[in-house]
C-alpha cells in the first residue's frame, strides 16, 4: 500500500475506530480486589499434570457469579449471577431470546461491561485493568453485524485486526509486509484470496462475515467469540460461515463461543449449549432436545 493510499485509508479508519467500543478504555472496569465472591481457585503454582490447554482445572474461560448493576428499565441486572467454565477447544452455542443478555455476556469477556460483582479468568489470568491488554490478545471477537469498514478493501479490514498490537510507528507508512502476507494467508484459508482487494461493501453477506472472521484471526486468538455470525445470511452463506468456525475449532483447536438463534444449527455444530434467560443461565449441557429447553423459558 503506498503512502498516499495509506493516508486516505487512515482518514476512513480513524473516525470509525474512535467510535469502536473495543478501543475505548473502560474506566469503570473493576479491579479483581474490588469484586466480592471470587471462587476458590487452584493455587497458581500448584503442579499440574496436564498442559493447561487440556486441563479441566485450567479452563479457557471461567466466569464466577457475574452481575452487572441494577438496570431500572429491566428492573434487574442485565447479567444476574452468571457462572460457567468453558474449556480449551470447546465449541459452545450461546442461546436465548432477545434481551436475555447474550451480547452483554460476550462483551464482558473482553472487559467491555462494568461488573458490580463476580470474577472472570481467561486462560487462568484474572481479568483486571492491568491484564486486559494481554487477555484481549488471546480473544478474537466478532461483533454483531461484523463491524467492518465497508469502504475499505477486504485485506485492509483484516489488517485492522493488527491495530491493537502494532504501535503507531509500526503502521505509520502502512502495515509491515509480514502482516500483509499473513492477512492474505488467512483470506486464502477462508476461501477469500480472490476477494482480498475488493471493496468490502461489494462482497456478499457471507463473504463479509468471513472477512470479519479473518480480522479476528489475524491476532492469532486462542478463543473466538462470535455474536450472531449468521444472522441475516442465506442458507448457503450460513453453512459457509458455520463450517469456517467449525474448522477453526476442529483443525486449530480454537475455543469457539457463538451466539446463535437457530437451534438446529446449534445442535449440528456445537458440542454444548448455554441458554440464557433474564440474565441467568437456565440450561448448560448437550445440544440434544434444545427445543424442550426453550419451551421451559417461554412458559
Ligand atoms: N449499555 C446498556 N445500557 C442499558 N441497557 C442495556 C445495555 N446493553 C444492553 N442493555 C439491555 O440489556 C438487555 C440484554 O441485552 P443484550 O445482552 O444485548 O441481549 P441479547 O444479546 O441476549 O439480545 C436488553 O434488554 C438490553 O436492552
Ligand atoms: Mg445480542
Amino acid at each position: 500500500m503506498g503512502i498516499g493510499h495509506w493516508e486516505e485509508t487512515c482518514q476512513i479508519i480513524l473516525p470509525t475506530l474512535q467510535a469502536h467500543p473495543t478501543l475505548q478504555a473502560d474506566p469503570t472496569l473493576p479491579t479483581l480486589q474490588a469484586l466480592p465472591n471470587s471462587p476458590q481457585r487452584p493455587m497458581p503454582n500448584a503442579p499440574c499434570p496436564m498442559p493447561h490447554a487440556q486441563c479441566p482445572m485450567h479452563p479457557a474461560i471461567e466466569c464466577h457469579n457475574l452481575k452487572t448493576a441494577y438496570s431500572p428499565s429491566l428492573q434487574r441486572p442485565i447479567l444476574n449471577g452468571i457462572s460457567c467454565q468453558i474449556h480449551h477447544g470447546e465449541f459452545v452455542a450461546l442461546l436465548g431470546l432477545n434481551g436475555a443478555g447474550k451480547s452483554t455476556l460476550l462483551r464482558s469477556l473482553i472487559g467491555l461491561v462494568p461488573l458490580e460483582q463476580g470474577s472472570i479468568h481467561i486462560n487462568d489470568i484474572p481479568m483486571n485493568p492491568r491484564t486486559l491488554t494481554q487477555i484481549r490478545r488471546d480473544i478474537g471477537m466478532l461483533f454483531q453485524g461484523g463491524g467492518l469498514i465497508p469502504q475499505l478493501p477486504a485485506i485492509d479490514n483484516v489488517l485492522c485486526g493488527k491495530l491493537g498490537i502494532r504501535t503507531t510507528w509500526q503502521t505509520l507508512f502502512g502495515f509491515p509486509k509480514r502482516d500483509r502476507r499473513q492477512a492474505l494467508e488467512i483470506l486464502e484459508q477462508l476461501g477469500l484470496r480472490g476477494q482480498a482487494d475488493q471493496k468490502t461493501s461489494l462482497l456478499s453477506g457471507g463473504q463479509q462475515q468471513r472477512v470479519a472472521i479473518a480480522r479476528a484471526l489475524i491476532q492469532s486468538p486462542q478463543i473466538l467469540l462470535a455474536d450472531e455470525p449468521i444472522t441475516g445470511l442465506d442458507v448457503m452463506a450460513c453453512k459457509q460461515v458455520m463450517d469456517t468456525l467449525f474448522e477453526l475449532h476442529s483443525q486449530q483447536g480454537i475455543t469457539i463461543v457463538t451466539v446463535l438463534h437457530d437451534l438446529g444449527i446449534a445442535a449440528e455444530y456445537a458440542q454444548r449449549a448455554i441458554v440464557l434467560d433474564n440474565g441467568r443461565i437456565v440450561y448448560d449441557g448437550h445440544c440434544e432436545n434444545l427445543q424442550a429447553q426453550f419451551s421451559v423459558i417461554k412458559n
